[in-house]
């Protein structure tokens, strides 16, 4: 078992109007290294569960650790070694430029000029965002901001990355491209990533745990195999469960021992070789 990194339970935020977030029936507890995601519906509380655990509000309630720091009272310190995407990049991408924006999030590790270009143009090259380097970030579009926030958060290269909602907005290839970029961060740097979705291809071909949050509580946690394969647990918290594990419910009831699988091919392979069409399954 990996150390943890950050761990959480037992929340509750009050916002200043008096809205109330409980969470009192969550605990997280996420290792170095790992990837989890968070799914809940709208209004869930993932949003204020991010904050919280980047140390941006402090609990009413329950506890936060971070590097077994308090993330709220101990920020600075914490803040070195996380970087954050929340879900409206245009709130943080602040720079006068993009190149500018990128090397904010460097300020800390004291480099030489020519050594903070050097790294801001090395991970604006790695997100194959080079070309927007002297841009004015308001005119970005969507998808090219998150890409700069993104950027600015990886640039020191945390060893916890917390991004809310990083696949919304994006078109189609651009979440699969995204989601081989994190895993290839994850990879090299063994950088934790802990990211909110609404959506579950993400979750399904990112993360090694899945959180799904339903009434202030856990609902379902486990692989993305495990927690798909919980349709009572997706319905309740308002998630649409991928298609195929649908499928792959509806055929296990009608008596047929199919697995579920993300990839289409492979679940093809799973029904036809159930059914007694092809000799073997594929692995
Ligand atoms: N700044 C705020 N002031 C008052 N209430 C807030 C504020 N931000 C969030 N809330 C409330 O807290 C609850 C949880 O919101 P939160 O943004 O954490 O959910 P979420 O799961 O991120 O939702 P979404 O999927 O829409 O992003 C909601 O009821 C919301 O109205
Ligand atoms: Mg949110």
């Amino acid at each position: 078992m990996s150390e943890v990194i950050a761990a959480a339970k037992g929340l509750r935020y009050v916002y200043p109007d008096g809205a109330e977030v409980a969470l009192q029936g969550v605990e997280l507890s996420i290792g170095a290294g790992e990837v989890a995601a968070i799914l809940a519906a709208n209004g869930g509380g993932k949003t204020t569960l991010l904050k919280l655990i980047a140390g941006l509000l402090r609990p009413a309630e329950g506890s936060v650790r971070v590097f077994g720091l308090d993330p709220y009272r101990d920020f600075e310190r914490v803040r070195t070694r996380l970087g954050a995407v929340f879900q409206y990049p245009a709130e943080q991408v602040i720079g006068p430029t993009v190149r500018d924006d990128v090397g904010f999030g460097l300020g800390h590790l004291n480099l030489s000029r020519q050594e903070l270009g050097a790294r801001v143009d090395a991970v604006l090259e790695r997100l194959g965002i080079a070309h927007l380097a002297g841009r004015i970030p308001h005119y970005l579009s969507a998808g090219e901001l998150k890409k700069v926030a993104l950027a600015g958060a990886l640039a020191a290269r945390p060893e916890l990355l917390i991004l809310d909602e990083p696949f919304a907005q994006l078109d189609t290839q651009a979440v699969e491209e995204l989601a081989v970029l994190l895993k290839e961060i994850n990879r090299d740097w063994g950088t934790a990533i802990i990211f909110t979705s609404h959506q579950p291809e993400p979750a399904a071909m990112l993360a090694e745990t899945v959180y799904v949050l339903a009434g202030g509580g856990v609902a379902a946690r486990g692989t993305p195999r495990e927690v798909f394969s919980n349709l009572d647990a997706l319905a309740k918290s308002r998630l649409r469960p991928p298609g195929l594990f649908v499928l792959a419910d509806i055929l296990q009831r009608a008596g047929l021992a199919v697995e579920p699988h993300w990839d289409a091919g492979r679940m093809a392979a799973e029904i036809l070789a159930a059914a007694g069409m092809v000799p073997g399954r594929q692995a």
